[in-house]
Protein backbone atom coordinates (compact mmCIF):
# COMPACT_ATOMS: atom_id res chain seq x y z
CA UNK A 1 0.00 0.00 0.00
CA UNK A 2 1.38 3.12 -1.14
CA UNK A 3 2.26 5.51 2.11
CA UNK A 4 -0.07 8.29 3.57
CA UNK A 5 0.32 11.16 6.07
CA UNK A 6 -3.24 11.79 5.89
CA UNK A 7 -4.47 8.14 5.77
CA UNK A 8 -2.23 6.85 8.80
CA UNK A 9 -3.23 10.33 10.64
CA UNK A 10 -7.09 9.27 10.87
CA UNK A 11 -6.29 5.77 12.08
CA UNK A 12 -5.69 7.72 15.01
CA UNK A 13 -7.75 10.65 14.80
CA UNK A 14 -11.07 11.70 15.41
CA UNK A 15 -10.89 15.03 14.47
CA UNK A 16 -9.01 16.69 11.65
CA UNK A 17 -8.59 20.51 10.77
CA UNK A 18 -7.78 21.65 7.26
CA UNK A 19 -5.83 25.36 7.48
CA UNK A 20 -4.38 27.66 5.52
CA UNK A 21 -5.06 30.90 4.22
CA UNK A 22 -7.84 32.08 2.12
CA UNK A 23 -8.64 30.55 -1.33
CA UNK A 24 -6.15 27.48 -1.14
CA UNK A 25 -8.14 24.65 -1.18
CA UNK A 26 -9.27 24.00 2.53
CA UNK A 27 -12.97 23.37 1.86
CA UNK A 28 -12.16 21.31 -1.07
CA UNK A 29 -9.11 18.97 1.03
CA UNK A 30 -11.84 18.85 3.82
CA UNK A 31 -14.38 17.24 2.23
CA UNK A 32 -12.37 15.20 -0.43
CA UNK A 33 -10.59 13.77 3.20
CA UNK A 34 -13.77 13.05 4.49
CA UNK A 35 -15.13 11.60 1.80
CA UNK A 36 -12.09 9.12 1.67
CA UNK A 37 -12.60 8.18 5.02
CA UNK A 38 -16.42 7.34 4.44
CA UNK A 39 -15.49 5.48 1.40
CA UNK A 40 -12.77 3.52 3.54
CA UNK A 41 -16.03 2.69 6.77
CA UNK A 42 -14.95 5.97 8.88
CA UNK A 43 -17.92 7.78 9.42
CA UNK A 44 -17.44 11.09 8.89
CA UNK A 45 -18.81 15.02 9.13
CA UNK A 46 -17.19 17.18 7.32
CA UNK A 47 -18.06 20.83 8.49
CA UNK A 48 -17.39 23.85 5.77
CA UNK A 49 -17.23 27.36 5.71
CA UNK A 50 -18.38 29.50 2.86
CA UNK A 51 -18.03 26.37 0.29
CA UNK A 52 -17.92 27.47 -3.31
CA UNK A 53 -22.12 26.65 -4.30
CA UNK A 54 -21.33 23.97 -6.52
CA UNK A 55 -19.58 22.44 -4.16
CA UNK A 56 -22.26 22.95 -1.63
CA UNK A 57 -24.53 21.23 -4.06
CA UNK A 58 -22.76 18.30 -4.60
CA UNK A 59 -22.84 17.95 -0.67
CA UNK A 60 -26.91 18.30 -0.71
CA UNK A 61 -26.02 22.07 1.06
CA UNK A 62 -28.54 23.77 -0.79
CA UNK A 63 -29.98 25.90 2.33
CA UNK A 64 -27.98 27.93 4.68
CA UNK A 65 -28.39 26.44 8.43
CA UNK A 66 -26.42 24.63 10.32
CA UNK A 67 -28.15 21.34 9.66
CA UNK A 68 -25.99 17.92 9.10
CA UNK A 69 -27.10 16.35 5.86
CA UNK A 70 -26.02 12.43 4.79
CA UNK A 71 -25.37 12.31 1.60
CA UNK A 72 -27.55 9.62 0.06
CA UNK A 73 -26.76 6.22 -1.35
CA UNK A 74 -28.33 7.15 -4.09
CA UNK A 75 -26.02 10.38 -5.04
CA UNK A 76 -23.10 8.36 -4.50
CA UNK A 77 -23.97 5.71 -6.47
CA UNK A 78 -24.65 8.52 -9.38
CA UNK A 79 -20.57 9.33 -8.70
CA UNK A 80 -19.60 5.51 -9.16
CA UNK A 81 -18.94 5.44 -5.67
CA UNK A 82 -20.34 2.91 -2.75
CA UNK A 83 -18.92 4.19 0.70
CA UNK A 84 -18.76 1.90 3.51
CA UNK A 85 -19.72 4.29 6.03
CA UNK A 86 -22.11 7.04 5.96
CA UNK A 87 -20.50 10.63 5.12
CA UNK A 88 -22.60 13.79 6.68
CA UNK A 89 -22.15 17.44 5.68
CA UNK A 90 -22.72 20.94 6.99
CA UNK A 91 -22.37 24.53 6.18
CA UNK A 92 -21.14 26.31 9.27
CA UNK A 93 -24.05 29.42 9.83
CA UNK A 94 -21.76 31.78 12.32
CA UNK A 95 -25.02 33.48 13.05
CA UNK A 96 -27.37 31.06 13.84
CA UNK A 97 -24.46 29.55 15.84
CA UNK A 98 -24.21 32.50 17.85
CA UNK A 99 -27.55 32.54 18.59
CA UNK A 100 -27.91 28.86 20.17
CA UNK A 101 -24.79 29.84 21.81
CA UNK A 102 -26.73 32.43 23.68
CA UNK A 103 -29.67 30.56 24.02
CA UNK A 104 -27.57 27.80 26.02
CA UNK A 105 -25.48 30.13 27.69
CA UNK A 106 -26.91 33.21 28.79
CA UNK A 107 -29.85 32.91 31.94
CA UNK A 108 -33.05 32.14 30.99
CA UNK A 109 -34.15 35.79 31.95
CA UNK A 110 -31.87 37.45 29.79
CA UNK A 111 -32.15 35.59 26.41
CA UNK A 112 -34.45 36.96 24.52
CA UNK A 113 -32.96 40.72 25.57
CA UNK A 114 -29.54 39.54 24.05
CA UNK A 115 -30.40 38.07 21.00
CA UNK A 116 -33.06 40.83 19.98
CA UNK A 117 -30.52 43.68 20.82
CA UNK A 118 -29.51 45.55 17.77
CA UNK A 119 -25.84 45.76 19.24
CA UNK A 120 -25.86 41.68 19.61
CA UNK A 121 -27.10 41.25 16.12
CA UNK A 122 -24.46 43.61 14.49
CA UNK A 123 -22.24 42.12 16.37
CA UNK A 124 -22.61 38.62 16.12
CA UNK A 125 -22.05 38.68 12.52
CA UNK A 126 -19.25 41.37 12.86
CA UNK A 127 -17.30 40.85 15.62
CA UNK A 128 -13.44 40.07 14.99
CA UNK A 129 -12.70 36.39 15.07
CA UNK A 130 -16.47 35.26 15.72
CA UNK A 131 -15.66 33.19 12.63
CA UNK A 132 -13.15 31.02 14.33
CA UNK A 133 -15.29 31.38 17.97
CA UNK A 134 -18.34 29.81 16.83
CA UNK A 135 -15.75 27.34 14.34
CA UNK A 136 -14.42 26.59 17.66
CA UNK A 137 -17.56 26.27 19.33
CA UNK A 138 -19.19 24.52 16.89
CA UNK A 139 -16.32 21.75 16.89
CA UNK A 140 -16.81 20.98 20.36
CA UNK A 141 -20.40 20.84 20.24
CA UNK A 142 -20.09 18.45 17.63
CA UNK A 143 -17.37 16.75 19.18
CA UNK A 144 -19.14 15.92 22.85
CA UNK A 145 -22.96 15.76 21.77
CA UNK A 146 -22.43 13.39 18.66
CA UNK A 147 -20.29 10.27 17.36
CA UNK A 148 -18.70 10.86 14.82
CA UNK A 149 -15.43 8.39 13.92
CA UNK A 150 -14.29 11.48 12.42
CA UNK A 151 -15.20 15.03 12.19
CA UNK A 152 -13.29 17.09 9.49
CA UNK A 153 -13.45 20.77 10.31
CA UNK A 154 -12.58 23.36 7.57
CA UNK A 155 -11.63 26.46 9.01
CA UNK A 156 -12.62 30.37 8.25
CA UNK A 157 -10.97 32.08 4.95
CA UNK A 158 -9.16 34.73 6.69
CA UNK A 159 -6.08 36.30 6.29
CA UNK A 160 -4.21 34.54 9.13
CA UNK A 161 -5.11 31.31 8.96
CA UNK A 162 -4.51 30.80 12.85
CA UNK A 163 -6.65 33.55 14.42
CA UNK A 164 -8.56 30.10 15.53
CA UNK A 165 -6.56 29.59 17.72
CA UNK A 166 -6.85 32.44 19.61
CA UNK A 167 -10.52 32.99 18.92
CA UNK A 168 -11.69 31.86 22.53
CA UNK A 169 -9.35 34.44 24.22
CA UNK A 170 -10.04 36.99 21.83
CA UNK A 171 -13.59 36.57 23.12
CA UNK A 172 -12.70 36.47 26.66
CA UNK A 173 -10.19 39.66 25.78
CA UNK A 174 -13.33 41.48 24.21
CA UNK A 175 -15.38 41.14 27.30
CA UNK A 176 -12.57 41.83 29.99
CA UNK A 177 -11.36 44.18 28.38
CA UNK A 178 -11.15 48.33 28.98
CA UNK A 179 -13.08 49.65 26.37
CA UNK A 180 -16.33 47.07 27.58
CA UNK A 181 -16.03 48.02 30.67
CA UNK A 182 -15.87 51.63 30.47
CA UNK A 183 -18.90 51.52 28.20
CA UNK A 184 -20.66 50.09 31.41
CA UNK A 185 -19.85 53.08 33.58
CA UNK A 186 -22.63 55.40 34.61
CA UNK A 187 -20.67 58.02 32.12
CA UNK A 188 -22.40 56.49 29.58
CA UNK A 189 -25.43 57.65 30.70
CA UNK A 190 -24.31 60.94 31.58
CA UNK A 191 -23.06 61.06 27.35
CA UNK A 192 -19.96 62.12 28.23
CA UNK A 193 -18.80 59.26 25.89
CA UNK A 194 -17.82 61.09 22.77
CA UNK A 195 -14.61 61.74 23.17
CA UNK A 196 -13.50 58.21 24.31
CA UNK A 197 -15.39 56.42 21.65
CA UNK A 198 -13.35 58.72 19.28
CA UNK A 199 -10.07 57.08 21.35
CA UNK A 200 -11.31 53.78 20.20
CA UNK A 201 -10.07 54.42 16.80
CA UNK A 202 -10.59 51.88 14.15
CA UNK A 203 -11.48 49.51 16.66
CA UNK A 204 -13.78 46.55 16.10
CA UNK A 205 -15.93 48.19 19.41
CA UNK A 206 -15.68 51.49 17.68
CA UNK A 207 -16.29 50.35 14.07
CA UNK A 208 -19.81 48.44 14.81
CA UNK A 209 -21.06 51.28 16.90
CA UNK A 210 -20.18 54.16 13.75
CA UNK A 211 -22.70 52.32 11.88
CA UNK A 212 -25.54 53.65 14.47
CA UNK A 213 -26.43 56.95 15.91
CA UNK A 214 -27.84 58.11 18.88
CA UNK A 215 -28.39 57.16 22.35
CA UNK A 216 -31.16 54.51 21.42
CA UNK A 217 -27.79 52.47 20.35
CA UNK A 218 -25.53 52.74 23.12
CA UNK A 219 -28.30 52.36 25.68
CA UNK A 220 -28.95 48.72 23.58
CA UNK A 221 -25.17 48.09 24.06
CA UNK A 222 -24.85 49.55 27.71
CA UNK A 223 -27.45 46.66 28.12
CA UNK A 224 -25.92 43.99 25.89
CA UNK A 225 -23.02 44.80 28.08
CA UNK A 226 -24.75 44.07 31.00
CA UNK A 227 -26.52 40.96 30.04
CA UNK A 228 -23.75 39.31 28.77
CA UNK A 229 -21.33 40.49 31.84
CA UNK A 230 -22.73 37.18 33.48
CA UNK A 231 -21.54 34.69 30.89
CA UNK A 232 -17.41 35.36 31.08
CA UNK A 233 -17.03 32.22 33.21
CA UNK A 234 -18.58 29.97 30.95
CA UNK A 235 -16.98 31.30 27.81
CA UNK A 236 -13.85 30.91 29.77
CA UNK A 237 -14.50 27.37 30.95
CA UNK A 238 -14.91 26.55 27.31
CA UNK A 239 -12.02 28.12 25.93
CA UNK A 240 -10.19 26.33 27.87
CA UNK A 241 -12.05 22.91 26.91
CA UNK A 242 -11.45 24.20 22.91
CA UNK A 243 -7.81 24.57 23.45
CA UNK A 244 -7.75 20.96 25.01
CA UNK A 245 -9.32 19.03 22.60
CA UNK A 246 -7.31 21.14 19.88
CA UNK A 247 -3.97 20.13 21.44
CA UNK A 248 -5.68 16.01 21.80
CA UNK A 249 -3.59 13.32 20.61
CA UNK A 250 -6.53 12.32 18.46
CA UNK A 251 -6.86 16.00 16.58
CA UNK A 252 -4.50 16.25 13.31
CA UNK A 253 -4.05 19.25 11.29
CA UNK A 254 -3.91 19.26 7.53
CA UNK A 255 -1.84 22.75 6.20
CA UNK A 256 -3.10 23.46 3.06
CA UNK A 257 -1.20 25.74 0.74
CA UNK A 258 -0.27 26.62 -2.58
CA UNK A 259 3.31 26.28 -4.39
CA UNK A 260 3.62 30.43 -5.09
CA UNK A 261 6.51 32.20 -3.14
CA UNK A 262 3.32 34.53 -1.77
CA UNK A 263 2.15 31.56 0.02
CA UNK A 264 5.08 29.57 1.51
CA UNK A 265 6.15 32.14 3.85
CA UNK A 266 2.78 31.96 5.43
CA UNK A 267 2.76 28.25 5.17
CA UNK A 268 5.98 28.43 7.23
CA UNK A 269 4.80 30.36 9.65
CA UNK A 270 1.47 28.65 10.25
CA UNK A 271 3.53 25.53 10.54
CA UNK A 272 5.78 27.06 13.18
CA UNK A 273 2.85 28.07 15.15
CA UNK A 274 0.95 25.34 15.13
CA UNK A 275 3.66 23.39 16.37
CA UNK A 276 4.94 26.12 19.03
CA UNK A 277 1.05 25.38 20.21
CA UNK A 278 1.25 21.46 20.27
CA UNK A 279 -0.65 20.74 17.39
CA UNK A 280 -0.26 18.05 15.68
CA UNK A 281 0.43 18.59 11.79
CA UNK A 282 -0.24 15.36 9.83
CA UNK A 283 1.07 17.14 6.64
CA UNK A 284 1.22 19.85 3.95
CA UNK A 285 -0.97 19.92 1.60
CA UNK A 286 0.21 21.71 -1.66
CA UNK A 287 -2.71 22.23 -4.14
CA UNK A 288 -2.62 23.06 -7.72
CA UNK A 289 0.75 22.38 -8.29
CA UNK A 290 1.95 22.37 -12.10
CA UNK A 291 2.23 19.46 -13.37
CA UNK A 292 5.70 19.07 -15.31
CA UNK A 293 5.81 18.65 -19.43
CA UNK A 294 6.11 15.45 -20.16
CA UNK A 295 9.11 14.86 -22.75
CA UNK A 296 6.71 12.99 -24.72
CA UNK A 297 4.33 16.16 -25.07
CA UNK A 298 7.18 17.95 -26.27
CA UNK A 299 7.72 15.32 -28.76
CA UNK A 300 4.52 15.59 -29.79
CA UNK A 301 4.47 19.48 -30.53
CA UNK A 302 8.16 19.09 -32.23
CA UNK A 303 5.99 17.35 -34.97
CA UNK A 304 3.39 19.47 -35.58
CA UNK A 305 3.57 21.53 -38.46
CA UNK A 306 5.44 24.73 -38.05
CA UNK A 307 2.37 26.99 -38.14
CA UNK A 308 0.98 25.72 -34.38
CA UNK A 309 4.07 24.36 -33.17
CA UNK A 310 4.97 27.65 -32.05
CA UNK A 311 1.95 28.78 -30.35
CA UNK A 312 1.84 25.06 -28.93
CA UNK A 313 5.58 25.63 -27.75
CA UNK A 314 4.87 29.09 -26.43
CA UNK A 315 2.25 27.65 -24.01
CA UNK A 316 4.54 24.48 -22.76
CA UNK A 317 7.45 26.64 -21.90
CA UNK A 318 5.06 28.88 -20.08
CA UNK A 319 3.60 25.57 -18.21
CA UNK A 320 7.33 24.52 -17.87
CA UNK A 321 8.39 27.71 -16.38
CA UNK A 322 5.34 27.67 -13.77
CA UNK A 323 6.30 23.61 -13.41
CA UNK A 324 9.69 25.01 -12.25
CA UNK A 325 8.50 27.47 -10.21
CA UNK A 326 6.73 25.07 -7.76
CA UNK A 327 8.97 22.82 -7.82
CA UNK A 328 11.76 25.15 -6.58
CA UNK A 329 8.59 26.43 -3.80
CA UNK A 330 8.13 23.22 -2.77
CA UNK A 331 12.13 22.40 -2.51
CA UNK A 332 12.00 25.46 0.19
CA UNK A 333 9.26 23.98 2.09
CA UNK A 334 10.44 21.15 2.55
CA UNK A 335 13.19 22.16 3.51
CA UNK A 336 11.89 24.67 6.35
CA UNK A 337 9.73 21.83 7.30
CA UNK A 338 11.30 19.00 7.27
CA UNK A 339 9.73 17.15 10.05
CA UNK A 340 6.15 17.07 8.81
CA UNK A 341 5.42 15.04 5.52
CA UNK A 342 4.31 16.74 2.35
CA UNK A 343 1.46 15.69 0.04
CA UNK A 344 1.26 17.01 -3.63
CA UNK A 345 -1.49 17.78 -5.37
CA UNK A 346 -1.88 18.89 -9.16
CA UNK A 347 -3.92 21.87 -10.46
CA UNK A 348 -6.71 20.26 -12.14
CA UNK A 349 -7.72 21.27 -15.30
CA UNK A 350 -11.51 21.64 -13.67
CA UNK A 351 -12.68 23.26 -10.51
CA UNK A 352 -13.30 20.25 -7.78
CA UNK A 353 -16.67 20.65 -7.58
CA UNK A 354 -18.63 17.16 -6.86
CA UNK A 355 -18.04 13.64 -5.61
CA UNK A 356 -15.97 11.95 -8.39
CA UNK A 357 -13.93 14.89 -8.17
CA UNK A 358 -13.28 15.06 -4.49
CA UNK A 359 -12.82 11.23 -4.81
CA UNK A 360 -10.49 11.94 -7.22
CA UNK A 361 -8.29 14.58 -5.39
CA UNK A 362 -8.61 11.88 -2.22
CA UNK A 363 -6.44 9.41 -4.41
CA UNK A 364 -3.49 12.42 -4.81
CA UNK A 365 -4.02 12.92 -0.69
CA UNK A 366 -3.91 9.25 -0.52
CA UNK A 367 -0.90 8.84 -2.18
CA UNK A 368 -2.14 6.47 -4.82
CA UNK A 369 -1.32 8.84 -7.53
CA UNK A 370 1.66 11.21 -7.00
CA UNK A 371 2.89 13.79 -9.40
CA UNK A 372 6.39 13.71 -9.99
CA UNK A 373 7.61 17.09 -9.38
CA UNK A 374 9.89 19.16 -12.28
CA UNK A 375 13.33 19.22 -10.99
CA UNK A 376 13.75 22.37 -9.38
CA UNK A 377 15.79 24.13 -12.12
CA UNK A 378 17.21 27.79 -10.94
N1 LIG B 1 -6.21 21.04 -7.06
C1 LIG B 1 -7.14 21.86 -7.55
N2 LIG B 1 -7.23 22.02 -8.91
C2 LIG B 1 -8.15 22.86 -9.43
N3 LIG B 1 -9.02 23.58 -8.70
C3 LIG B 1 -8.98 23.46 -7.36
C4 LIG B 1 -8.04 22.60 -6.72
N4 LIG B 1 -8.23 22.69 -5.38
C5 LIG B 1 -9.25 23.56 -5.20
N5 LIG B 1 -9.70 24.03 -6.39
C6 LIG B 1 -10.77 25.02 -6.61
O1 LIG B 1 -10.34 26.24 -6.07
C7 LIG B 1 -11.42 26.97 -5.50
C8 LIG B 1 -11.11 27.36 -4.06
O2 LIG B 1 -11.02 26.20 -3.27
P1 LIG B 1 -11.59 26.16 -1.78
O3 LIG B 1 -11.45 24.75 -1.32
O4 LIG B 1 -12.93 26.77 -1.72
O5 LIG B 1 -10.51 27.07 -1.04
P2 LIG B 1 -10.54 27.62 0.46
O6 LIG B 1 -11.52 26.83 1.21
O7 LIG B 1 -9.13 27.45 0.97
O8 LIG B 1 -10.91 29.07 0.35
C9 LIG B 1 -12.63 26.08 -5.66
O9 LIG B 1 -13.35 26.50 -6.77
C10 LIG B 1 -12.05 24.69 -5.88
O10 LIG B 1 -12.87 23.88 -6.67
MG1 LIG C 1 -13.25 27.60 2.27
Amino acid sequence: MSSSPIRDALANSDVLVTVGSGGVGKTTLAAAIALRAAMEGQGSLVCTIDPARRLANSLGLEALGNAETEISQQTFAKAGLAPKASMRAMMLDMKRTWDELIEKRAPPDKREKILNNRFYQSLSSALAGSQEYVAMEKLWELRTQRDYPLIVLDTPPTAHALDFLDAPNRILDFMDNDASKWLLTPALAAGKFGLKLFNLGGSYVAKTIARFTGTETLQQLADFMLNISGMNEGFKERAHQTRALLEAETTSFVLVTGPMPERLDEAVYFHTLLQQNKMRVAAIAVNRVHAPVPDALWEEVARLPSSLQKKFEDTLKENDHLARQDARGIAKLREACAATPMVIIPRFELDVHDLSGLYETSRWLWGEQRLEVATAGR
